[in-house]
């Protein structure tokens, strides 16, 4: 079953045909939200608020591993993670959707990892190809399906906010190879991978990134891009659910 964590802009899915929300317990305590389930497009489908129902958590504050684990109880075997991104990369302007292929880790002191300190053999995934191909290409098919034009690879770096970056700091990523930044892809994908779900990211570019445009990020500005941009990102999803087995 196909699972959506909805960020900043998509914290409902109202073409959802809701058939009940389930409050999960897991050993790492509670997810953002109950995981709503449901039908999209004929297919079974397991919505997640990555903020919470009424937004109120940050970045750092979102327990990705209760998210990630509360997912895999529910039955979901293939993640996409959807979230708002400044924009680096000369094609990543404003509006700009990307499904990304590389990812950069710039957190820290976020829980992680599932694998505890006292286990006898430590566990290392490998994590090359840090997304799932298959539902990436679902994914730029559901865009091509929709004619919604999208950007089909680029490199994510996550950042730990709450915060936009300082200009340095993205001229630093721009050197390193980031073309999108973001708050909110890492530590989840890495979690996803672990636990053995099909992961990919789908990002909607709200703002050029600190010190790529004149003057200071526009909050204003962001608000406009998301509300646009996410129209898109549902007409996307709910084709690829269609495609989805
Ligand atoms: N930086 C980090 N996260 C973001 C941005 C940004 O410029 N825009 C939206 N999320």
């Amino acid at each position: 079953m196909l699972g959506i964590i909805g960020g900043s802009g998509l914290g409902k899915m109202p073409e959802l045909k809701h058939s009940g929300y389930h409050n999960i317990q897991t050993p790492y305590g509670e997810p953002s939200a109950p995981i709503q389930s449901g039908e999209l497009a004929g297919q079974p489908i397991a919505f997640l608020a990555r903020h919470g129902t009424t937004h109120r958590l940050a970045p750092h504050e979102i327990n990705y591993r209760a998210n990630i684990w509360a997912l895999r109880e529910t039955g979901v075997t293939d993640v996409v993670g959807v979230g708002a991104v400044g924009g680096i990369g000369t094609a990543m302007a404003p509006g700009v959707l990307c499904v990304a292929d590389q990812v950069i880790d710039y957190t820290y002191a976020r829980e992680h990892t599932y694998v505890a300190n006292n286990t006898e053999s430590v566990q290392h995934i490998d994590f090359t190809q840090p997304y799932c191909n298959k539902l990436r290409q679902q994914l730029i098919q559901a865009a091509a399906s929709a004619k919604i034009s999208i950007q089909t690879r680029g490199v994510y770096g996550a950042t730990q906010g709450p915060r936009l970056e300082t200009a340095a700091e993205i001229r630093r990523m721009q050197c390193d190879g980031c073309d999108l930044v973001g708050m909110t892809g890492m530590p989840e994908a890495g979690l996803a991978r672990e636990a053995g779900l099909c992961y990919a990211n789908m990002s909607l570019v709200v703002n050029w990134a600190a010190g790529l445009a004149d003057g200071p990020i526009s909050l204003q500005e962001i608000e406009q891009h998301l509300a646009a941009g996410m129209q898109s990102v549902r007409q996307i999803i709910l084709l690829c659910t269609q495609e989805h087995t």
